[in-house]
């Protein structure tokens, strides 16, 4: 699906999960095909320099897929505040400040 000396950048929170994916690609697609960044996108300080590292070895982004989350399920009356800010901060300012940080790169 992707053209010859693509690359993949994966960012993640969980480095046990970003070095499963990097083993199960780099045996797929050669070890030179994915790079690894630990990124917790509610962190605008982690954001940036995630996609500053990535910009700096591959010169910028073709492409992002923002896909960072969770899958929490109550019902309301036993959704606690903290439960409801963790997926705010996720799900909302995470995808704020990872697409800000894309379209800045995109732009440059
Ligand atoms: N898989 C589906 O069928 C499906 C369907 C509809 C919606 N979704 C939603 O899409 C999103 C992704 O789904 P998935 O199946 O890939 O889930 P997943 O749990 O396999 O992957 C989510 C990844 O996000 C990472 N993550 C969590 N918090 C983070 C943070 N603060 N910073 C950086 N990374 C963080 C996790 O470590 C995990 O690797 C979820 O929000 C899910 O609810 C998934």
């Amino acid at each position: 699906l992707l053209r010859e000396g693509a690359c993949v950048v994966l960012a993640d929170i969980d480095e046990t999960a970003l070095a499963a994916a990097n083993d199960e690609l780099s045996k797929a697609y050669g070890k030179d095909f994915v790079r690894l960044v630990r990124v917790d996108v509610t962190s605008e300080d982690q954001v940036a320099s995630g996609f500053a590292e990535t910009a700096v070895e591959f010169g910028g982004v073709d492409i992002l897929v923002s896909n960072a989350g969770l899958a929490s399920s109550a019902p309301i009356e036993e959704t606690t505040l903290a439960l409801w800010n963790k997926n705010m901060d996720i799900l909302s300012t995470g995808y704020f400040l990872v697409s800000r940080e894309a379209f800045r790169l995109f732009r440059a």
